[in-house]
């Protein structure tokens, strides 16, 4: 190892004295970018805790939608999402959704519930409740975040940010192959369709907000990049082989 200098020493104990568990990994990006199986991989090579932010938007679009909730009616779906019973759980190696103990995973993942969590999330009601829940799931660090404001309002002070991007065509195929799994066999150009309402609905929800992605992300465009190099890139990243963090 070479020698660390006072001023990197110095570093090494501020970022060791601001979490607990570690650092906090934030990867943001569009719908179908690959998020969820890279964030889960690299969660897993660093032992950290995985969470999936989008799946919140989800439960509380599913929930709305069972109990006649108006998707419009911010207060009504905010009030959903301050009272959602919500837990995760690894389950033969998979992260399950667990909404008032009843596993949802699949239920979340539909193309009617992918459009109805895209539509509660852009009531500032609903993301103040499920942004303060999400920083306080993550406050002490080890943890790895995944969604479109992980980097930005939930952990601006995140030590790793990435921005995981890819062409609209490779993420449509991708959500239809990740659809075809929940027995669903949608066309796709109408899954390219519904991609794009969603990316421009996100993306102006965001950019109401600020910055959009956040300036100090790292971004890796990952159309016809495997999993395995994304995971690998990000996870040197973490551990300061590049030069960014020093864990
Ligand atoms: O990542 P996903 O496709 O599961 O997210 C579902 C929807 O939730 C997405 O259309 C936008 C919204 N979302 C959000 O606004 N902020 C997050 N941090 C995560 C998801």
């Amino acid at each position: 190892m070479p020698p660390c200098s006072p001023e990197a020493k110095s570093n090494h104990i501020r970022t060791q004295m601001k979490r607990k568990n570690g650092i906090v990994i934030a990867i943001d990006g569009p719908a179908g970018a690959g998020k969820s199986t890279t964030a889960r991989r690299v969660a897993h090579k660093m032992g950290y805790l995985y969470l999936d932010t989008g799946a919140m938007y989800r439960a509380v679009g599913l929930v709305a939608l069972q109990r006649g909730v108006d998707l419009d009616d911010a207060e009504g779906v905010a009030a959903l999402g301050e009272v959602l019973d919500l837990a995760f759980e690894t389950r033969d190696g998979q992260v399950q959704t667990l909404l008032n103990g009843e596993n949802v995973s699949e239920a979340i993942r539909t193309s009617e519930i992918s459009q109805a969590a895209s539509r509660v999330a852009v009531h500032p009601e609903v993301r103040e409740v499920l942004v303060t829940r999400q920083q306080a799931m993550g406050k002490d660090g080890g943890i790895v975040l995944e969604g479109r404001d992980t980097g930005t309002a939930i952990f601006p002070d995140a030590e790793l940010k990435i921005f995981l991007t890819a062409d609209p065509g490779e993420r449509a195929r991708r959500r239809l192959r990740d659809l075809q799994k929940t027995g669903e066999s949608p066309d796709f150009e109408s899954l390219l369709a519904d991609i794009r309402t969603r990316d421009a609905r996100d993306q102006q929800t965001q950019l109401q907000r600020g910055a959009w992605p956040a300036p100090d992300a790292v971004r890796i465009d990952t159309t016809g990049v495997s999993v395995e190099e994304q995971v690998d890139q990000i996870v040197a990243l973490a551990r300061g082989e590049n030069g960014r963090i020093d864990e």
